[in-house]
């Protein structure tokens, strides 16, 4: 299914060095990260075509539903076989553009009409391909930097699986703290960026638990003190999991600061008032709204209500006021509130 597309038309000038150059290295800055970018890249890349070849009309089609990192199955493709897998006449070249191990093109590059009604040469030819393998190689790294950065997240969140599954009272705990999260973040009209870390935070805030013995995980009664400063540990054993992972900066920062308090009286850091971050603060509230509301081996789950009238008595003291009557609203317009 063809679903992207950019066109040239009518280019009137010869391109000089000075002007491709820049094309090529915004091409392959260009970062995939969302539509806007890719209807950028696209457009790109069908001018740099034109201007290389100066041809007066240009277009790429992109079939987006192939923009998946090729399957280890899948037969490699060789140079020499991708080298040769073009059309070219007097009037017109259709580049292919083939990535590693994908059996059918991933678009084409055409190219029309060279100015002065001169014709296509074995020259224009050549320069389209290397245009081409520069385009193709750019996506594949992309893709293959999506594809370790997926597998990553992946790996740490069967980490979360494996500590909910030895703790049945929490069982769900993080995609619960997850979705009221977003569901604050919503209601704040944040934008999809900051929503994006909340999920993943959400997700991942309790992984430093993966350390604490199943005794304390499971306890029935109240944690002694010295059990309580092990659990205590949690947030900054989390922070050094992810540690190495330098793209989720902004989750490690909040998974350290999910149990700081607006008066200080949080920990590990003791941080107060302006010194927590709005997605922190988002954080601690939904945190500690499904703590409220669900059951330990202690004590049976709270409902809603009484969830949000502890935390609106503990607001401006533990709490950011603004964000727990967010979490309301937020209940309240998904009729979840009870
Ligand atoms: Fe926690």
């Amino acid at each position: 299914m063809i679903n992207k597309e950019a066109t040239n038309i009518n280019q009137t000038q010869a391109a000089s060095e000075a002007e491709i150059l820049p094309l090529l290295y915004s091409i392959i800055n260009t970062k995939l990260d969302s539509m806007a970018n890719m209807d950028h890249f696209l457009q790109l890349i069908a001018d740099t075509g034109a201007k290389i070849v100066s041809a007066r009309n240009s277009s790429l089609v992109i079939f987006t539903d192939k923009m998946d990192i090729p399957s280890s199955e899948a037969k490699a493709r060789d140079e020499p076989a991708m080298m040769h897998n073009f059309c070219r006449s007097d009037s017109y070249i259709v580049i292919p553009l083939l990535l590693r191990g994908l059996k059918d093109p991933l678009g084409y590059l055409r190219v029309e009409n060279k100015q002065g009604n001169q014709k296509f040469d074995s020259k224009d030819l050549f320069s389209l391909l290397l245009l081409s393998r520069q385009v193709t190689l750019k996506i594949e790294n992309d893709l293959l930097y999506k594809r370790v950065h997926q597998d990553l997240i992946d790996s740490l969140l069967s980490m979360v699986n494996m500590l909910e599954s030895r703790d049945k009272y929490t069982y769900s705990h993080s995609r619960r703290v997850s979705q009221f999260a977003l569901a604050i973040a919503e209601e704040l009209g944040l934008d999809q960026k900051e929503k994006d870390v909340l999920h993943m935070s959400g997700l991942l805030h309790d992984i430093g638990k993966i350390g604490l013995p199943d005794s304390i995980l499971n306890k029935k009664d109240s944690l002694n003190k010295d059990e309580l400063e092990m659990v205590k540990t949690h947030p900054l054993v989390g922070e050094n999991i992810m540690r190495p992972l330098d793209f989720l900066a902004l989750e490690r920062s909040i998974i350290r600061h999910h149990h700081e308090r607006l008066d200080g009286s949080g920990y590990p850091d003791g941080l107060e008032g302006d010194e927590l971050s709005l997605c922190t603060r988002i954080m601690a509230v939904a945190d500690s709204f499904d703590a409220i509301t669900s059951a330990r081996p202690y004590r049976k789950a709270r409902s809603y209500a009484d969830g949000l009238e502890e935390l609106t008595r503990l607001a401006d003291e533990k709490y950011d006021r603004y964000v727990v009557s967010s979490l309301k609203k937020a209940l309240f317009r998904s009729d979840a509130y009870c």
